[in-house]
């Protein structure tokens, strides 16, 4: 048993390795010939290592590890293999996620600058419908939003309290739900932003830019006929950020370590 949950294990890290991968080079079926079953190895397993361990989902979505396939009681996507490992690797450089205190104005200008369009912006944060956020991510919102202890009048005041009841003020350790079903992927995420119950300055910043707002409402009143469709496509479209393929990089020996 204890054998078997390790080779899982591995074999859920291959797909990770796997599905780090992008660009030109990238295509469905990389690994037809030097590895004919691992596309179809690499979604039954992280598919069954997923529905054993359902908390696992949104960390590797958050990770972008969104492997090949994956079944989330959600959208599915293939995700292009074929991508290559970088030969550096540094920490700083690996930390361009946005803040959670970002406005919709640098929230664009930094997708734009990985080549991600308003409508990925408004797509991708469909992704905090699943997970879970540290409270001393929401601490500046809730109790010193400008630095006078008020909270971010942007945030609907029931919302709020529900919220300080559960974070107070320099907790460091307790998690809170994304949205109120964040153990399922669905696209309840919309509705939250619209009645101010985004928990992040970034998701209630969806409300403040045209495109994005309209998104917004247009997917809260029609119940997600369209965002798992377009989730999958921008999910594809991330993955392709940066990705080296053909001679560039290399594949590495051993994951953790430049060869
Ligand atoms: C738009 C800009 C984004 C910002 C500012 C942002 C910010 C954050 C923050 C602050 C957390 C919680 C960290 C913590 O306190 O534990 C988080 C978690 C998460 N994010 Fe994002 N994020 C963004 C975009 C995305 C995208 C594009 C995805 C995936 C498509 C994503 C998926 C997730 C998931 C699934 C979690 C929960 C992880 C878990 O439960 O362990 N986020 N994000
Ligand atoms: C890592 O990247 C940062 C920012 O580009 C740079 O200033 C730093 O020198 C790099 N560190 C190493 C060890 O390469
Ligand atoms: C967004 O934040 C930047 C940096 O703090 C600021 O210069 C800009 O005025 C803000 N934009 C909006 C629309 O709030
Ligand atoms: C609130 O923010 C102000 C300004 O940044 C800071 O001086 C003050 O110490 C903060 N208060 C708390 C309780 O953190």
């Amino acid at each position: 048993m204890a054998i078997k949950k390790h080779i899982t294990l591995q074999l859920l890290l291959v797909a990770l390795i796997l599905s780090f991968a992008n660009g030109e080079g990238l295509k469905l079926g990389f690994y037809k010939k030097t590895c004919p079953r691992v596309e179809a190895i690499v979604k039954t397993t992280t598919a069954s290592y997923i529905s054993r361990a359902p908390s696992l989902a949104a960390p590797l979505l958050r990770m972008h590890f969104h492997d090949c396939f994956v079944r989330i009681k959600g959208p599915a996507w293939p995700v292009p293999l074929g991508r290559r490992d970088g030969r550096v690797s540094n920490a700083s450089e690996s930390r361009t996620l946005p803040s959670p205190a970002a406005n919709i104005t640098q929230l664009i200008s930094i997708f734009a600058s990985k080549g991600l369009s308003v409508k990925d912006l408004v797509v991708l944060s469909g992704g905090h419908t699943v997970g879970t956020s540290h409270c001393s991510s929401i601490a500046t919102r809730l109790y010193n939003f400008t630095g006078k202890g008020d909270t971010d009048p942007s945030l609907d005041s029931n919302y709020v309290t529900q919220l300080k009841s559960k974070c107070k003020p320099n907790d460091k350790t307790t998690v809170i739900g994304m949205d109120g079903s964040f153990r399922s992927f669905d696209d309840d995420y919309y509705t939250f932003v619209l009645k101010k119950r985004g928990l992040f300055q970034s998701d209630s910043a969806l409300l403040n830019d045209k495109e994005t707002s309209a998104y917004v409402k247009r997917q809260a009143q029609s119940h997600g006929s369209k965002f798992f469709n377009d989730f999958k496509d921008s999910m594809v479209k991330m993955g392709k950020i940066g990705v080296l393929t053909g001679n560039a990089g290399e594949i590495r020996k051993q994951c953790a370590l430049i060869n």
